[in-house]
């Protein structure tokens, strides 16, 4: 199965960029399955119905959320109502929406995608190693799900790393977001599940982690109130990881990044078939 994960779309720039590439990406690599994280995708913080279907409509199967998950109220009722969105799973219960699905793949595959927050330098949540210790205690990869992809959303790369080999063996890919900066540690763990501490962002690369970079330049210089910081609207590169796996075992057999557009370097993996 041929897996894609696209990490943290900003903006309208990281959203033009989805629409630009994202479509041919899943032509070119025959993608089985995308998820997308669209935590700042409305102006950089939180994400709309109209903007989750744009996504849906450039091919994502599953759009992942984090800390900006409500900053758009409209998700707090939509959510409900599209099975597909996704927020962490460790938020407390009782919150609007799910952070753990199973969802049909092509060829009668079923994928599990998990959303979870990581705690160091975040939010004061419920342990997401529990959460997704829960998660997993049901499910079985190459038994009754065929491939099981965890974005976990977290400042630390301590603690994404620690996730990784947490789940190793257990799941086809981890990959961290929230930072917006990829790593280079891409690798398969010796128990065979793909992992990458972060994703990096699908935004415009002349920022600072995609806002427009004065004001935040400036709020680092002056302990200041500044103007509201806007997402930067240069040409964003999509940022994101490929993960082949084994049809057997649903553990991987291959990763690389993807970077496509923009001012990073550019990198579309080569497939065949
Ligand atoms: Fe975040």
């Amino acid at each position: 199965m041929r897996l894609m994960f696209c990490g943290d779309v900003v903006g309208r720039s990281g959203r033009d960029a989805i629409a630009a590439h994202l479509p041919v990406l899943k032509k070119d690599l025959s993608l089985d399955f995308v998820v997308v994280n669209g935590e700042n995708a409305a102006s950089g913080f939180g994400m709309t119905e109209k903007i989750c279907n744009q996504f849906f409509e450039a091919g994502a199967d599953v759009v992942t959320g984090g800390n900006h998950s409500w900053d758009q109220r409209e998700c707090i009722s939509y959510i409900e109502r599209e099975p597909r969105l996704l927020r962490p799973m460790n938020f407390p219960e009782g919150t609007p929406g799910k952070g753990a699905a199973v969802f049909d793949a092509p060829g009668n595959r079923k994928v599990l995608v998990m959303n979870a927050m990581a705690r160091l330098f975040m939010d004061p949540l419920d342990d997401p190693f529990a959460a997704v210790r829960k998660i997993m205690d049901r499910v079985k990869i190459g038994h009754n799900v065929d491939a099981v992809i965890l974005d976990f959303h977290g400042e630390a790369t301590s603690e994404k790393v620690a996730m990784g080999h947490y789940l190793d063996g257990k799941a086809s890919l981890v990959v961290g977001t929230h930072t917006h900066i990829p790593t280079a540690d891409h690798q398969i763990l010796v128990g065979g599940t793909a992992f990458q501490t972060d994703a990096g962002m699908t935004g415009d690369y002349d920022s600072v982690i995609g806002m427009n970079k004065e004001v935040p330049v400036q709020r680092f210089l002056k302990k200041m109130p500044t103007e509201r910081m806007r997402p930067a609207d240069g040409e964003a590169t999509l940022c994101g990881i490929f993960v082949e796996t084994d049809d057997e075992t649903g553990l991987a057999r291959r990763v690389e990044p993807v970077r496509v557009g923009g001012r990073l370097s550019q990198m579309v993996p080569a497939v065949q078939g």
